[in-house]
């Protein structure tokens, strides 16, 4: 095989991530996730829900990486399992998440209370407002009542950015200013998750993330964005290249 063939197909490799692939992760992720979800109540996975792996990934690192401030935006499955994992695990976690729709408030509410689990979770109603932030059109959340959470909470040290819904193209940006919004309250180590990175609005965030803050995004599993600053331990629960590109 000649040097620009192998070329190329290195470069189909890291950069197409096939849905057959992404099925296997979420199968295998899901199983790792059993213990979470074997004995306690139905709850509602649905095509808004992260990932399986992506819940997985967020799970080992409050686990192995001993997270213990964490912000969410975007509330849901992810709110329930990391409760979960706390009262389980008895880890010392404190989890903020920010939610834009009052219903689903409740929705989450409601069976984090049902399962005493309410405890490890605050979860902040913040309508989402429209604005331009330097030139970018965007919506986020109403945010007096969020900094006065920041300026009462620890550094954060894990950030899941899963939310506001940027459901169309003048939209695509919403989430670029979650790092202007927490830039300066991240901890010294932490690690930073942004969901739906094949999405062109998040990967321009990630451009502008890196451009104005420093801040370097890996892509995982084709839709995870990812974000490490300091030590930390492997939590990315599987790795896989499309071995069919050999072939
Ligand atoms: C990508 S979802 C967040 C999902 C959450 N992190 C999870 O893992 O379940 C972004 C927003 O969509 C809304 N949402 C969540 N589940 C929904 C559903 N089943 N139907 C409609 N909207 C939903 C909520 O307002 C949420 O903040």
């Amino acid at each position: 095989m000649n040097f620009l063939k192998k070329l190329k197909m290195f470069n189909r490799v890291l950069n197409n991530h096939s849905t057959q692939l992404r099925h296997v992760e979420d199968v295998y992720s899901l199983e790792l996730l059993n213990k979470m979800t074997g004995s306690e109540n139905y709850i509602p996975f649905t095509s808004m829900s992260l990932r399986p792996y992506a819940l997985a990934f967020l799970l080992n690192e409050m686990l192995i990486n001993q997270r213990k401030s964490v912000i969410e935006f975007g509330a849901g499955i992810s709110t329930i399992m990391m409760a979960r994992l706390a009262k389980k695990n008895k880890l010392p976690a404190k989890i903020i998440s920010v939610e834009e729709n009052q219903d689903w408030v409740n929705v989450v509410k409601n069976i984090l209370v049902d399962e005493g689990i309410d405890g490890y979770v605050e979860i902040i109603y913040a309508p989402v407002v429209r604005r331009n932030f330097k030139g970018i059109e965007n919506h986020w959340y109403e945010d007096k009542k969020l900094k006065e959470i920041l300026k009462n909470s620890a550094p954060f040290d894990l950030v899941m950015i899963d939310g506001p819904t940027a459901f169309n193209e003048k939209l695509a940006l919403s989430r670029y200013y979650a790092m202007p919004f927490l830039f300066e309250s991240l901890a010294n180590e932490h690690v930073i998750f942004l969901d739906d990175v094949n999405r062109n609005g998040e990967k321009m965030a990630m451009t502008h993330w890196g451009k104005d803050y420093g801040k370097k995004f890996s892509v995982y599993a084709g839709t995870l964005g990812v974000c490490y600053v300091g030590n930390h331990y492997e939590s990315n629960p599987i790795k896989f290249i499309d071995v069919d590109y050999f072939n």
